[in-house]
């Protein structure tokens, strides 16, 4: 245990090191110089609050994806939004581009029935993807190449709007203008900054993660596009990919058995779809072997505060070890905390980069949009990021405030759309 928690803290200078090495590559990314951030220039400048009308959004990132509708108030307000989930199987997440974005069109169709909305004068969408898109235009991009488990064929290196269109025009559908395409982490900082105009850094810490933030245009040395309103531009950096971490050989382990090898380091030490498998795997090392762990299941023990942990070994029991010793039980309590405490203040280092980067002296106060799983649902996540950040800031920590933005994925996306559709 004493080895663990050596091997997963991160302490004060570790946090500042991480800082740095996160500034000089976003330095880089921003400069075409290569480096392990993309810093994908978005085409999407911040909202004035102004925006108005209703529209329909696509939200697409995880294996859930929701369709919504959106009124846009005009005044920094938006109405309850109308929304149907739905769930992708396997067989859609790797099958044939046709099968994926068919049973998208699908789903839409159900979506527009279902609200009866009218199919004889043009809607505009939001295309939310949450994966690395080059982005050509505001509503064009090209995919890079997938994570989180995706795999469709036919996909990457191809522009997923005119993907989405062939298969809305398979369909039947004719009406739907898809006039915006956002990674979530931009739909999720544009609907907070909708409403809290100091809000400058969109989050996701669910099953991937990720974090934009607007950039000054003349800071974009690789942008040779033309000048904007704002003088900014929204930038997806896709931090998920960034790889200057010191890492265990629990992480190369992971790393080495999944389906993309060397890339989306961060990601694997911080998002949902990770974080279980470290502690599966550091479990396995102690001679434990539950039949699966997922990081809800973290989330679930660390959230246990009886006194013989009696829901953790309910749980256990159910993950096929039915009798645990509440010295085992207190053991894999401990490496699960050690193991989300390390996502936590890895988070919390690299939002304070961006932070220093557009207030070098935090002379202002932040609002930081962040949505996801983990972030939302773990018990001691938030709190621990903040207290990172104490740890980094002192007390301008208290300027930076750390507020879930519930769906803002979808919601910022119908604002961008709205945006886009008066251009
Ligand atoms: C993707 C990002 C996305 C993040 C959160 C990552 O795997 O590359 O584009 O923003 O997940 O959903």
């Amino acid at each position: 245990m004493k080895r663990l928690e050596k091997e997963f803290a991160v302490s004060r200078t570790a946090m500042k090191k991480i800082m740095e090495a996160f500034c000089s590559e976003m330095e880089k990314g921003l400069a075409g110089k290569g480096g392990s951030l993309k810093m994908i220039p978005t085409y999407v400048e911040m909202p004035t609050g102004k925006e108005r009308g209703r529209y329909i959004a696509l939200d697409l990132g995880g294996t859930n994806f929701r369709v919504l509708e959106l009124a846009l108030k005009g005044d920094h307000k938006v109405g309850r939004p109308n929304i149907m989930k739905f769930a992708l199987e396997k067989k859609h997440m790797s099958g044939s581009a046709e099968l994926f974005f068919g049973f998208i069109a699908d789903c839409v169709k159900d979506f527009l029935k279902r609200y009866k909305l009218p199919d004889d004068r043009p809607l505009d969408l939001g295309f939310t993807f949450s994966f690395p898109i080059r982005q050509t235009g505001i509503a064009s991009g090209i995919l890079m190449c997938w994570t989180k488990g995706f795999a469709a064929r036919g996909v990457v290196g191809s522009d997923v709007v005119k993907l989405m269109n062939k298969a809305l025009a398979r369909k039947g559908i004719k009406n739907i203008n898809i006039s915006a395409l956002v990674n979530d982490t931009v739909g999720t900082l544009v609907a907070k900054c909708y409403e809290k105009p100091d809000c400058d850094v969109g989050v996701i810490i669910g099953t991937g993660s990720n974090a934009c933030y607007p950039e000054k245009l003349s800071g974009i040395k690789k942008w040779h596009g033309p000048g904007n309103r704002s003088g900014q531009m929204v930038i997806n950096i896709e931090w998920g990919n960034f790889n200057k971490l010191a890492v265990t050989s629990y992480d190369r382990q992971l790393d080495r058995n999944s389906n993309n090898p060397g890339e989306q380091i961060l990601e694997k030490m911080v998002s949902g779809m990770y974080l279980g498998q470290i502690a599966g795997l550091v479990l396995k090392d102690m001679g434990i072997e539950p039949d699966s762990f997922e990081t809800m299941h973290m989330s679930e023990i660390e959230d246990d505060a009886t006194k013989d942990l009696r829901k953790t070994r309910a749980l256990l029991a159910k993950l096929g070890l039915p009798k645990t010793s509440i010295k085992e039980r207190r053991l894999i309590r401990k490496v699960c905390g050690i193991i989300s405490a390390r996502a936590a203040r890895i988070s919390a280092s690299c939002i304070a980069a961006i932070l220093t980067r557009i207030d070098p002296d935090i002379s202002g106060t932040h609002t930081i949009a962040i949505d996801g799983s983990v972030f939302e649902k773990h018990p001691t996540f938030a709190n621990a990021m903040k207290e990172a950040l104490k740890d980094i800031f002192a007390r301008k920590a208290g300027r930076i405030k750390l507020a879930l933005a519930k769906d803002g994925s979808g919601k910022g996306a119908a604002i961008v759309a709205a945006v886009a559709a008066k251009r």
